[in-house]
């Protein structure tokens, strides 16, 4: 990582610290949209100075929790907004009496570890990648098969749905309460050996994926091989050349600015895995029930913000990419129909006990698939 990314997200976190969450939204949402985010930093430092004491004013209460809240993403990533806004939100519902702290990048763990900790308690909400969950949580994989979603809009009316209610129940069995989806776009493949225009290109390519078996699995099934390293360790990993590429949406891409050394990027969208607000069980059962029903209605509205601004990061990511000597490429229809097809054997694995749900999901398109 750069320099200037540390010291953007050390001001933000200074921000964080001294003004709360309010002014960091303020300005990282200003870098988001503008762009001219130095500038807007120094305007924005002033309002949340005087929110800030506003604040202290109307608030003064002892809050009664002071909860954490994990995040992997830097400070002004869409996730990490949508978390301050929940937290925000919460704060002022409860008149201060519940606090939740958002700690981006990864500080509290990675996010099998910060999985892990929350079900003995250790942490107390996070947002996670449904990947990370998909190994103890099986279900979960239904909502990630490679090539589900026709598109976002398919995607948001599963997720939106009955089915997207549903699923948030699962995690309640192993310890977690789901409170919302979050957005993360579509995945493509980045390399840094060759640019990926054919199946034939990925064969023998080592290239990184989530810790998640399907991850695993879906990543052979296209002859490359495999090799699962966590989010934090991706940008060495490729520098090393410990791998030749990995895969991911463009605004993480360009947020962890992996395409420094990884300069081949695939639009082939073979996976969108949604993302779960969530929050640890021990945690849960500290709450009354109106509390929880705050924490709910707070996490939905945090998540319709994210999304809101998950369109314009994502679009920003690229052409900063582009900008950055990225080369784009674009599989042939023709192509892409290969690739959907060496997915076929782990449709067929998932289907033997999630053919129902995988049914109706597809039912929710709009194309008509077999
Ligand atoms: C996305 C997601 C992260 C996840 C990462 C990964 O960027 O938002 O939460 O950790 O993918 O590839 O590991």
């Amino acid at each position: 990582m750069n320099t200037d990314m540390v010291f953007c997200d050390r001001l933000l976190e200074i921000i964080h610290e001294s003004f709360g969450s309010m002014a960091v939204i303020m300005v990282a949402e200003s870098k988001i949209k503008k762009g001219k985010w130095i500038a807007v930093f120094i305007v924005a430092l002033g309002l949340s100075a005087a929110v800030f004491f506003w604040l202290k004013k109307d608030t003064g209460t002892v809050p009664e929790y002071v909860f954490s809240y994990a995040e992997n993403q830097t400070a002004d990533y869409p996730t990490t907004l949508g978390g301050l806004r929940f937290a925000q939100l919460v704060e002022e519902r409860t008149h201060g009496r519940i606090r939740i702290l958002v700690q981006s990048q990864g500080i509290l763990g990675s996010e099998t570890e910060v999985i892990k900790q929350m079900q003995y308690g250790g942490i107390d909400f996070a947002r996670v990648s449904i990947a990370q969950m998909s190994d103890f949580i099986p279900e979960m994989n239904v909502l990630q098969l490679p090539y589900l979603y026709e598109d976002s809009a398919h995607m948001w009316r599963v997720l939106d749905g009955e089915i997207g209610d549903r699923f948030l129940e699962y995690p309640q069995e192993y310890g977690l309460i789901g409170l919302s989806w979050y957005d993360a776009g579509a995945r493509n493949l980045y390399c840094s050996v060759r640019p990926i225009r054919t199946l034939e290109d990925m064969q023998g390519l080592r290239i990184r994926v989530q810790e998640a078996k399907m991850m695993s699995e879906m990543m052979n099934a296209l002859g490359a091989v495999a090799v699962q390293i966590p989010y934090d360790q991706v940008y060495a990993a490729l520098e090393r050349k410990q791998v030749d590429g990995a895969e991911n949406n463009w605004s993480s891409y360009e947020a962890m600015q992996h395409y420094e050394v990884a300069g081949y990027y695939t639009v082939d969208e073979h996976i969108r895995i949604p993302e779960m607000q969530i929050c640890a069980q021990h945690t849960w059962e500290l709450l009354s029930q109106e509390d929880r029903d705050i924490i709910i209605e707070c996490a939905r509205e945090s998540a319709l913000y994210e999304r809101e601004l998950w369109t314009e990061h994502e679009m920003l990511a690229r052409e900063n990419a582009l900008r950055n000597q990225v080369q784009e490429i674009y599989l042939s229809e023709e192509e892409k129909k290969k690739f959907q097809a060496a997915m076929e054997p782990i449709y067929q694995q998932y289907y033997t006990d999630y053919g129902k749900d995988i049914e109706e999901i597809f039912a929710q398109g709009t194309k008509g698939r077999e």
